[in-house]
């Protein structure tokens, strides 16, 4: 139904006849001349409807926006002076002879061009939404991107398997999706949080270098960088350690990033140990982009009166941070610092002090600060000299739990940034390495994962790694972060059964529990499993740092709201009673009845 796409029609094809298939993006009506930028997934062409070709003139004259039209015509150079160097094909137009209207359209519910549209509306009509030339091009941005990560994969020996989507809970750490069985009366699948525990197996089945490009889910609140089910490029080797995957990885993203975005991405990526990042920058996933950083002064207050520092500086799971803002005295007003107070308060931090630095040459006098009464001078005078504080500088503190300061402090750096302009361009990858195995959760009074219940230790063998802190434990796992984004995470395995024992039991996992719910690895464990490790990119985000879009959302074809529902297919939705009844489900109240 056409010879070309709208958006190839340029000088090339003058004086040729073209048959063009596409929707009307707008029509205008020009002093008895007709207009009509004729659409399709290659761009824009402008036809043009003279009266002298009555029959189509007539038909043109009824067309409204996302009409959907078929017109054959000639294409001829545009009058000097009308020429759109905006387009592609501006420096043409078609004279148009023939119009057939192969479907009418309703008044779209948003005009493409609109940039406010509310996103309820946007995902409801998502076929309209997606005719946006700015959605096409991060579709097939991301197409781009999968096939070259294939491309990359294939080309280094991985092989793509398939792993079930009906499976039982693996512990990724968020709540777990769940399918009733119709068979298995009172039993539920769970939809997989990634294929973690199928990789593992497939490598005690020596399938050596697996790929997949697999979809995930996970019930947890949502984010913009967050969806209930989201994909990942997920990857496991065998007879590797942490430096041949992470070298790989790194090939594949400069490769990725050198054939999309025609950048180079530095080599190697930079490395940081958990433990520094959490100290210069409160969080496992730095932005480098950001040159604010946390410097610790706990030690130049543990003996002050002031009990908001001394407390934290005196406990050992305490912190006392300062954040330094350069021309944050000048620029930030009272009212802007009490935003600040607000925006750290979220993050469970119980104020926000602060020290301006009018002129330190003056002392005392050179300095307006609401603690300046409670700390003596070698305090003060040791906080400017650590932080490096200058005349029209605002330095922040935090204290409170380190975890606390951390949070509050992190945020608020990645906050500033972007408030005072400091923002960096450019990408910044980083591998963030040296994990701890486990977190304490205080409330449930136990041991978690900080990756996965199967991440090796640094320790090689299970009777030194009981006789260890788990505290103080490290992990073989590494993070990839690019612009302050985790956009990948892995680790080596643990291929042994007594280091696994290990592990769980330090979970507080008992071996009834253990057998009930992982004894298919703690077998296979014990029949012949290599050495192996491997990573999961968060394909999402990183197309969406690679288009530059703001959420996840719009890099994926159709996603699910804030609230994790589907406005346009309306999932999820109630079922018939009989389709609960054939999976042994009663509800245990009437949903929607509005009367319990
Ligand atoms: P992890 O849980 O770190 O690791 O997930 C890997 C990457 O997936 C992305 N991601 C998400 N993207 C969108 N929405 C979500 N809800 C979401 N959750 C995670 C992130 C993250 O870095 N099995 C391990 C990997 C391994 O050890 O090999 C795993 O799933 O970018
Ligand atoms: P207060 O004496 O409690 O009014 O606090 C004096 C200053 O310290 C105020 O600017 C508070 O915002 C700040 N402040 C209070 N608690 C903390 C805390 N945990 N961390 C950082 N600053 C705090």
């Amino acid at each position: 139904m056409r010879s070309h796409y709208c958006g190839e029609v340029t000088e090339d094809l003058l004086d040729e006849q073209v048959e063009l298939s596409g929707w009307v993006h707008r029509r205008r009506d020009h002093g008895g001349v007709i207009f009509i930028d004729l659409r399709d997934r290659e761009g824009l062409i402008q036809v043009v409807f003279d009266p002298d070709e009555s029959a189509a003139f007539q038909t043109a004259d009824t067309v409204r926006s996302e009409y959907v039209l078929q017109i054959r015509g000639r294409v001829r150079r545009r009058p000097a002076g009308t020429e759109n160097p905006e387009l592609k094909t501006g420096q043409v137009d078609v004279y148009g002879q023939a119009i057939e209207v192969l479907n009418e359209a309703k008044t779209p519910p948003f005009q493409l061009t609109d940039t406010d549209v509310g996103e309820d509306v946007r995902l409801r009509h998502r076929y309209v939404d997606l005719r946006r030339p700015v959605m096409q091009q991060r579709l097939r941005d991301r197409a781009r991107v999968t096939s070259a990560m294939r491309r990359f994969l294939d080309d280094q020996g991985f092989i793509d398997v398939e792993t079930p989507m009906l499976t039982r809970a693996t512990p990724e750490g968020a709540r777990d999706f769940l399918v009733p069985s119709r068979l298995h009366a009172g039993s539920f699948y769970a939809l997989p949080q990634s294929p973690q525990l199928f990789k593992q197996l497939l490598m005690m089945s020596g399938i050596d270098r697996y790929y997949q490009i697999v979809r995930c889910f996970r019930d947890e609140d949502l984010r913009a960088d967050r969806q209930p089910e989201f994909t990942q490029l997920d990857i496991e080797a065998s007879f590797v350690d942490e430096d041949q995957i992470m070298g790989l990885m790194e090939a594949m993203i400069r490769q990725l990033f050198r054939q999309i975005l025609d950048v180079e991405l530095p080599d190697p990526f930079p490395r940081m140990r958990y433990a520094e990042a959490m100290d210069r920058f409160g969080i496992d996933r730095p932005d480098r982009r950001i040159p604010l950083e946390l410097v610790e002064v706990a030690d130049l207050v543990t003996d002050v009166d002031f009990k908001v520092f001394a407390g934290p500086a005196n406990d050992p799971k305490g912190r006392v941070a300062a954040l330094r803002v350069p021309g944050g005295g000048e620029a930030l007003s009272r009212g802007a610092i009490d935003d600040y107070t607000d925006f750290v308060a979220r993050y469970g931090a119980k104020g926000l002090a602060y020290i301006k630095v009018n002129d330190p040459a003056q002392g005392r006098e050179g300095l307006q600060s609401p603690i300046l009464k409670f700390l003596p001078d070698a305090a003060v005078t040791g906080i400017l000299e650590r932080t490096g504080a200058e005349a029209g500088d605002i330095v922040f503190f935090g204290a409170d739990k380190a975890s606390v300061v951390n949070d509050a402090l992190g945020a608020l750096r990645v906050r500033l940034g972007h408030d005072m302009g400091l923002v960096a361009d450019g990408w910044y990858p980083l591998w963030v390495v040296e994990f701890p195995m486990f977190e304490y959760d205080e409330q449930d009074q136990r041991y978690y994962s900080l990756h996965h219940p199967f991440t090796a230790p640094q320790v090689s063998d299970a009777a030194s790694f009981r006789n260890g802190d788990p505290e103080q434990m490290l992990s073989r796992a590494y993070d990839v972060v690019l612009n302050g984004t985790e956009i990948g995470g892995g680790s080596m395995r643990i291929h042994n059964a007594a280091m696994q024992w290990a592990v769980f039991e330090a979970l507080g996992i008992d071996a009834e529990q253990a057998r009930e719910q992982f004894g298919f690895l703690l077998d296979a464990l014990e029949y012949g499993a290599p050495p192996h490790g491997g990573i999961a990119f968060g394909l999402d985000r990183l197309v969406m740092l690679m288009t530059g879009a703001q959420s996840i959302r719009d890099v994926m074809a159709f996603p699910k709201t804030q609230n994790g529902s589907d406005p346009l297919m309306e999932a999820p939705a109630p079922v018939a009673d009989t389709a609960l009844q054939e999976l042994h489900i009663r509800l245990r109240r009437t949903v929607n009845s509005g009367s319990e």
